[in-house]
């Protein structure tokens, strides 16, 4: 028998973000593609979206998520000895970028990779962080998801280009007095990897829409069930609901099946953030607490879901 550290508590201490200055709008691609501002909006209910120029990579973008977040929780880089970064679009097959961001954020030598679980992969890496601090394994977890999308997408295919965006959100994890994260429920489909797929390094993001709207409001939706039961709660306890951010109907198609309290607060951070795959709900979070609309100590259940396919949620208290 080998000696093991005694079982700790993580808690979430702060998100933090990065927007792209860039503000691209539904008439700005209704100038490239045949599309309407009021085919986005009632198909998709985006109005707008953040481009990233091309200083804005996908280690910077991160770097700056995290540095947000960071300084929200009053930690130091040098304190943080786990960084996670979620992401299907490293510009590089290696290195990974986490590395690169520690070493840019200042963390001293921390445990530093890549989690590719696409749209899930914020909630896949968060559980990680969470495990690996209740372990004994990390004591100071940094969680970034962040994606730039928009070098992955056929600018002249309209079924893409008006879903996908760019940007970076981040949660810094920490020891906690009591468990702040609850058990994460994770799985996956590997039968339908084409649903969602971009094929080499050489080519570009190819999605069947209709495939992955149906499985998100069939197969997804009911794990939002099982997410709430994992913490031993039930969906009229959660205060706050922050699904991917992959299309309004999806999210309101969930709503009308799931029996949350009225006043439960839901994200829809997609209409001025569109999808940003890894980032987009540290970023609905973010946009939550800059709103007012998030009070610590709030039940949040969030779901990822996207390409593999594969999804990944889990019930946290708001800091
Ligand atoms: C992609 C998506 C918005 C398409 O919406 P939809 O209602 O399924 O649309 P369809 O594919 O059935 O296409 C309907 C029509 O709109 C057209 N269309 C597609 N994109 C369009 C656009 N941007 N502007 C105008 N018309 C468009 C299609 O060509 C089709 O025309 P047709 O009937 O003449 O053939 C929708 O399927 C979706 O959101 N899927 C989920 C995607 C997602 O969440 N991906 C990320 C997961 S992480």
């Amino acid at each position: 028998m080998l000696q093991t550290t005694p079982p700790q508590h993580a808690a979430i201490e702060a998100f933090g973000a990065y927007r792209p200055a860039r503000v691209v709008t539904n008439d700005e691609l209704a100038t490239r593609v045949d599309t309407s501002d009021e085919w986005i909006t009632t198909r998709v209910g985006i109005k707008e979206r953040r481009y990233a120029a091309a200083h804005e990579t996908v280690v910077s973008m991160a770097v700056e998520a995290g540095r947000d977040a960071l300084g929200k929780a009053g930690v130091a880089g040098g304190e943080v000895d786990l960084l996670i970064v979620a992401t299907c679009t490293a510009p590089s097959q290696l290195p990974s970028a986490a590395p690169q961001v520690a070493h840019l954020l200042g963390a001293s030598a921390p445990g530093a990779y890549d989690v590719n679980a696409a749209c899930a992969g914020f909630c896949y890496s968060l559980a990680q962080a969470s495990h690996a601090i209740q372990a004994g394994a990390a004591q100071k977890a940094l969680v970034i998801g962040v994606e730039k999308l928009t070098d992955w997408i056929d600018h002249d295919d309209r079924t893409t280009s008006i879903i996908f965006a760019d940007g970076a959100g981040a949660a810094v994890v920490g020891r906690s007095g009591a468990q702040g994260i609850g058990p994460t429920v994770w799985g996956s489909a590997g039968d339908r990897p084409e649903a969602i797929i971009i094929r080499s390094r050489d080519q570009l993001l190819e999605m069947d829409g209709r495939a992955v709207f149906r499985w998100a409001t069939t197969e997804v939706r009911a794990e939002v069930d099982r997410i709430c039961g994992a913490s031993g709660l039930s969906l009229r306890d959660i205060d706050i609901f922050v699904p991917h951010q992959a299309n309004m109907r999806i999210i309101d198609n969930m709503l009308r099946a799931l029996d949350f309290r009225d006043d439960v607060v839901v994200a829809r951070d997609i209409a001025l953030a569109g999808n940003t795959s890894a980032a987009s709900i540290p970023l609905a979070i973010d946009t939550l607490l800059d709103a007012g609309q998030a009070t610590s100590g709030d039940k949040v259940l969030t779901i990822g879901f996207g390409a593999g396919l594969t999804f990944a949620g889990q019930v946290f208290e708001m800091p």
